[in-house]
């Protein structure tokens, strides 16, 4: 068994674990940017320099949580993509500055890829094939896992994230960032049928997204009503909104898996999070005789240790960066 010392960077959440490649958590620490709340959304510039700030002291934390000093460390992990460039830039540049200095090897991972495999730390033993459904900040995919490896990105958004779906509303009813967390707590005590929010691109064959329309919705039922009524009904508005988002989530991926005989269903992302969409899937899933896998609140959003868990397999196959790896921003669960 060797360790994994992993960097997350991506958007507002410094993250640092230490991972066997067994898919154990040694040690974990999580900074959440908080700086961000008052501009309504995360500030690149500002994103970075607190990584920048945050990273040294938490590799520290780290080592002395797991009792463990660098000559445990056996390898080194960072996500290089897709994120906020001069956030990723951080993480990057700090784990390859580390690489060089404790002389070590260096794994990069797909972000997207991390949010999935989190479900090893709490399923060592999943295996494909399975159908992914990856629900966070920037990004709604649905990626088919073949048998033998390959990956297939089967269905995706073509506007808005459902993420994003969650952060508007959250907006638009003045409930501050992030607002995913926020309308879920909201929506608990809410109607979901108060307002009959649209679903977008219902027919049969389209496992794509949009979630744009839903936004617009929300605004104009925002606009349409005087601010009491919208503050009194915030339960009910966030209940609707969040079973229009994940209503589609579910039927889509249910019916995916479903079609093309798949048995397995995995659910990453910061979505995951959702208290309706975790019940609504495992309802649906139980339903159909899916397996279902959903990884614990803490390791949904932004962290570290899903990317040691995306590094294990590249570590088992001697896939290693050199010292010219770069981040970069482009979208979408790849490999790398
Ligand atoms: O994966 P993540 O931490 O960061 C990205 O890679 O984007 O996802 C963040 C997203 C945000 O849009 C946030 O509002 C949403 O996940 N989120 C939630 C919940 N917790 C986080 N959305 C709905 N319900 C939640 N409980
Ligand atoms: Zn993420």
């Amino acid at each position: 068994m060797k360790n994994i010392l992993a960097f997350e960077t991506s958007c507002d959440e410094t993250s640092v674990a230490l991972v066997t490649t067994e898919y154990q958590i040694l040690a974990h620490t999580i900074a959440t940017q908080m700086e961000h709340a008052r501009f309504g959304g995360v500030v690149p510039e500002i994103a970075g320099r607190l990584h920048l700030q945050m990273i040294t002291p938490l590799v520290d934390q780290v080592l002395r949580e797991a009792r463990m000093g660098r000559e445990q460390v056996d390898y080194l992990a960072v996500s290089v993509n897709p994120g906020l460039i001069g956030a990723l830039l951080v993480g990057v540049s700090f784990a390859k500055a580390l690489a060089w200095a404790w002389s070590k090897p260096l794994v990069a991972v797909n972000h997207m890829l991390a949010h999935i495999w989190a479900n090893k730390l709490v399923n060592p033993a999943l295996q494909p094939p399975f159908l992914a459904l990856v629900v966070s900040g920037g990004h709604t995919e649905l990626v088919h896992f073949k048998e033998g490896g390959d990956i297939e990105v089967v269905g995706r958004t073509q506007d808005d994230a459902a993420g994003e779906a969650f952060d508007k509303t959250a907006k638009l009813l003045g409930l501050g960032y992030p607002g995913g967390p926020v309308v879920d707590k909201l929506a608990q005590r809410g109607k979901p049928d108060f307002v009959d929010f649209p679903r977008a691109l219902r027919e049969k064959e389209n496992y794509n997204f949009s979630f744009s329309g839903l936004k617009t919705a929300v605004k104009q039922y925002v606009e349409q009503h005087d601010p009491e009524f919208i503050k009194e009904n915030a339960p009910n508005i966030a209940a609707s909104l969040q079973a229009a988002v994940t209503d589609v989530l579910i039927k889509k991926s249910v019916r995916y898996a479903r079609t093309h005989h798949i048995n397995r269903l995995v659910l990453a992302g910061g979505v995951a999070a959702n208290s309706g969409l975790r019940t609504g899937l495992d309802r649906q899933a139980a339903r159909y005789g899916l397996e279902l896998f959903i990884p614990p609140l803490r390791l949904c959003t932004d962290n570290a240790a899903m990317v040691g868990a995306a590094a294990v397999e590249k570590v088992n196959a001697g896939d290693f960066a050199d010292l010219s790896l770069n981040a970069f921003s482009q979208k979408g669960t790849r490999r790398i």
